[in-house]
């Protein structure tokens, strides 16, 4: 079993310090001007700091994880929608590391997306069409050649104890799979012939069922990575409620030296031509 750099969990406060932010742009274009710093540190892909506030999601090793996966996977002139966005660390990442010309597209539901997204950009010099949206519904009409999907994807009743999830919207039932399976239903409609679909299962979900609607809509499911990883001490306080739940096969984890052991699971699958 590989365990991963728990970096990202353990110092979760440290990676994160208030900051003024004196916006280049006119206050009528900024709504708010304090915010957070994320410092994002990763031996394989380098070291970022990017700009959240209270309703942004703070990045994970899940984070980490979809970008060693999607990092190479960019041709020139391609579309790519990073889905579920939060700061744009994804999109914006790859972006400032890639050769390749591509357009960005990014998008999340949470309220200030917009803003946090755009200064994130700006101050990696990234061109990104960013916006708010509740899955796919402010891309009609649009199709990419690959979507990296990191919509909330863990189960509701998990994320309520977590630390993960706190002004973060995870409307995913107890399976955690209400919006991948949307993702995986829709998604067909928004990519190009051979366009891609990469999307994370966290263990802490019904990947039993996600995998078999993969296959169903796609039929060619491909695991690029999988990464083991410690859990928040919240949920090991809620033992009895995670092992209720994997009972109910709605979500998997193993028990080992006092600690629960996760995993984030990266998969592409991608439409055909034939
Ligand atoms: C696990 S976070 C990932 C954020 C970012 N990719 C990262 O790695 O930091 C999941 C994101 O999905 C967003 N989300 C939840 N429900 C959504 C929906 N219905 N439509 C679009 N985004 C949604 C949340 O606001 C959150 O930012």
């Amino acid at each position: 079993m590989e365990l991963v750099d728990t970096r990202d969990l353990k110092s979760l406060d440290r990676n994160i310090v208030p900051v003024q932010v004196r916006p280049r742009v006119p206050y009528n274009l900024i709504m708010k001007n304090t915010y957070q710093k994320y410092a994002f540190k990763s031996k394989s892909i380098g070291d970022f700091e990017f700009f959240i506030d209270e309703e942004t999601f703070t990045p994970t090793q899940t984070t980490t994880a979809i970008i060693n996966s999607s990092l190479t996977m960019i041709n020139n002139e391609d579309k790519i929608l990073d889905l579920g966005c939060g700061c744009g660390i994804v999109g914006i990442i790859i972006a400032n590391l890639n050769n390749e010309k591509f357009k960005l597209f990014a998008s999340d539901i949470s309220n200030s997306v917009e803003e946090i997204v755009k200064l994130n950009a700006e101050k990696y010099n990234v061109e990104i069409d960013v916006r708010k949206s509740d899955i796919f519904n402010a891309w009609k009409g649009y199709r990419f050649n690959t979507i990296i999907n990191d919509i909330s994807g863990v189960s509701e009743e998990i994320a309520k104890i977590s630390p993960w999830f706190k002004n973060i919207s995870c409307d995913t039932g107890a399976g955690g799979d209400n919006l991948i399976n949307k993702v995986l239903k829709q998604s067909p409609d928004f990519l190009h012939e051979n366009g891609k679909l990469i999307f994370p299962i966290i263990s802490f979900s019904n990947e039993k069922e996600i995998l078999q609607l993969a296959n169903e809509v796609y039929g060619n499911v491909k695991l690029l990575k999988k990464d083991f990883w410690p859990a928040p001490k919240e949920l090991l306080d809620n033992i009895d409620l995670l092992r209720k739940l994997k009972k109910e096969g709605l979500v998997s984890f193993e028990e080992k030296f006092g600690s629960i052991i996760g995993y984030t699971a990266v998969y592409e699958v991608s439409l055909s031509s034939d």
